[in-house]
């Protein structure tokens, strides 16, 4: 057991017993429905607090532990947000991480395509995240800055190197600054929402001009529209760096993973509770292409395995799975159980199709996983295209009415 492991127990531990800490606005983790067990199954200690913590944390009983905080929309979660999280929480012990709301978001970008409680589990599922603060603002005003420092006890407010300016042209970041409490990470990751949304609209396009083509070309376009160099490097800083231990059960469960969303989270969650040890199995991009046709995947398998790599749940991960599971994979990675959910883009087969999970199913090592949510990527994916079309429509109807309103005026100017 690692320090690491009874660290994360001890503040999930905390979290359950207050919440009062943090007024209405607080989600903890506990809320959500984490359970301890996760953590190795200490079981949950007879008392709480900061006295006691020294207890079970001797080597850091000096000092005290550094919170930092970073905010965002979060709609659509991708490696880039993560990323961004892994190196604020690296600048402190404990990562607080406000999720801005609805309403901010429609105010100031248009409507979310994923909603509050779709956010929340996203982050909350980043297995850098400590805690989450619902219903964030959309700026860091000085007043909610003057919350985060006194309530939520925040030492440091984190922030990417884009600027942040508020509508009056001051830095949002100003107060921390002065008080020297605010820290800057680097945020260029080579994907954004606004690239992703680009993606799923340029791929639709493009089976519509180019009907019966072979996805060979969309494959290179999609190729073309990723900006991400993987590295060996980010996929270590990704991993948990650890293998089963003796005795563990292990678990298996595959999938595209593509657009990762709350559905992912909550099955893999699920997939966990019933062994020591997930390995998740991402299906090559030929193999969802073929599957599910274009424009799927939209992002390519190195993508969605930094996605997978990031949720709390997962072990490990097979970079470029087989559609069928092997008797071979199941002797080599010694699987115990392998799962699929009841929620999927495919769970019907094509005729001729063979079971992927035939081999499993004959060994009796096979379940299928109720899915907590019913959200799936092409859900998704549709949710994207119709927030895109309505923002196109507001758009030519803006313009439309700023046409008249010139119209008018010069009708007016001119009489
Ligand atoms: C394989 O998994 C089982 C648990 O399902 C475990 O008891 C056994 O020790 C594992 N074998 C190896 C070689 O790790």
């Amino acid at each position: 057991m690692t320090m690491e492991y009874e660290s994360n127990n001890w503040i999930w531990d905390w979290l359950y017993s207050s919440p009062h800490l943090f007024g209405g606005l607080m989600v903890t983790a506990a809320l959500l429905g984490f359970s301890t067990s996760y953590f190795g199954g200490i079981g949950v200690f007879p008392s709480y607090g900061w006295s006691n913590f020294g207890i079970f944390l001797k080597k850091k009983r000096e000092r005290k532990r550094i919170r930092v905080y970073m905010d965002g929309c979060f709609d659509l979660m991708h490696y880039g947000h993560a990323n961004a999280l892994r190196q604020a929480k690296a600048l402190g012990d404990e990562l607080v991480v406000g999720v801005v709301s609805d309403e901010e978001i429609v105010a100031n970008k248009g409507p979310p395509v994923l909603s509050m409680e779709e956010r929340l589990a996203l982050v909350s599922g980043l297995k850098w995240v400590d805690q989450v603060i619902a219903n964030a603002p959309y700026e860091i005003t000085e007043k909610f800055m003057n919350t985060l420092f006194n309530e939520h006890k925040i030492d440091y407010v984190i922030h990417g190197d884009d600027p942040c300016l508020l509508p009056d042209g001051t830095d949002a970041y100003a107060l921390a600054k002065k008080a020297g409490r605010y820290k800057q990470i680097k945020r260029t990751e080579g994907v954004s929402s606004t690239d992703i949304v680009g993606r799923i609209l340029s791929s639709l396009k493009d089976n519509k001009n180019s009907e019966g083509d072979s996805g060979k070309r969309q494959q290179s376009q999609r190729g073309q529209l990723s900006q991400f160099l993987p590295t060996s490097r980010r996929i270590v800083q990704f991993s948990n760096g650890k293998g089963p231990g003796p005795n563990a059960r292990i678990i298996y469960i595959d999938g595209a993973f593509d657009l990762f969303h709350a559905g992912h989270v909550e099955i893999l969650k699920k997939a966990r509770q019933l062994g020591d040890f997930l390995l998740v199995g991402i299906h090559a991009d030929h193999i969802v292409s073929e599957q599910r046709g274009m424009p799927y995947p939209v992002m390519h398998l190195l993508e969605r395995t930094l996605s997978v790599l990031a949720c709390r749940y997962v072990d490990e991960v097979i970079i470029g799975a087989p559609w069928g599971v092997t008797k071979d994979m199941i002797t080599t990675f010694n699987i115990s159980l392998v799962v699929h959910g009841t929620i999927a883009e495919s769970n019907t087969l094509l005729p001729g199709e063979t079971d992927p999970y035939a081999v499993p199913k004959s060994l009796g090592i096979f379940r299928m996983l109720e899915s907590p949510k019913s959200i799936t990527t092409s859900s998704v994916a549709q949710r994207i295209v119709a927030n895109h079309e309505a923002y196109m429509k507001r758009n030519a109807k803006k313009t439309q009415s700023e046409k008249k309103y010139y119209e008018g005026k010069a009708y007016v100017e001119g009489d």
